[in-house]
């Protein structure tokens, strides 16, 4: 049993993240949900909190927080931290190491030694653009762990490579984590 932080952040393929969180849940894994503005216009956070049996988060200035800190204290609770999917604009956010929504602040407050997972979702020629390339180079050699993409249609009805990795992929690489 993991503590997982899953952040999901605005992609037409929000919608696998719901089945992936409700796999994590019933393999007794705690999984706490950060949705970005973007992604909680796509998919509700209702959903995620339904299915992980947490309340998802996505406003950092939510006033009905119980305290102004949870992206410190979300951080520090977790063993993973795994993004799916990872938009365009999402993944230059960690790259840059910017806290333009919750989810880049706790990503900046997640211990860098414990695993770091993102899935990548976007059309095929956002994915090709070199400077969504270079902040992907940026996450690996920062040690990131990258899952997929893959070729195939997106959820978006493009075809070519940026269509985000099966969710038992995804799975399985959360699976293959060692917790220390
Ligand atoms: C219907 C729809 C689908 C989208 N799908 C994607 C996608 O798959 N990948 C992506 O990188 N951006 C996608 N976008 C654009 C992002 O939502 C947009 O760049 C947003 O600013 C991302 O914010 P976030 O990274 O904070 O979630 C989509 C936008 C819309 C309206």
């Amino acid at each position: 049993m993991a503590h997982i932080l899953m952040g999901v952040s605005g992609s037409a393929a929000c919608f696998k993240a719901a089945a992936l969180c409700s796999q994590l849940t019933r393999e007794q894994h705690q999984v706490q949900v950060v949705l970005t503005p973007a992604a909680a216009q796509m998919v509700t956070p209702l959903q995620f909190s339904c299915l992980s049996g947490k309340a998802a988060l996505c406003d950092e200035f939510d006033p009905q927080h119980p305290s102004g800190m949870d992206h410190i204290a979300f951080a520090d609770e977790a063993d993973v931290l795994v993004v799916v999917p990872a938009t365009a604009n999402t993944l230059g956010i960690l790259a840059q190491g910017l806290a333009l929504h919750l989810l880049g602040s706790l990503a900046l407050a997640f211990d860098p030694s414990k695993p770091r997972l993102f899935a990548p979702a976007m059309h095929p020629r956002m994915w090709a653009n070199p400077a969504v390339q270079r902040n992907v180079g940026v996450l690996v050699s920062d040690g990131w762990q990258m899952i997929g993409p893959e070729e195939g249609s997106t959820a978006c009805g493009s075809v070519g490579l940026g269509r985000m990795a099966e969710v038992a992929a995804i799975f399985q690489a959360i699976a293959n984590i060692q917790i220390s």
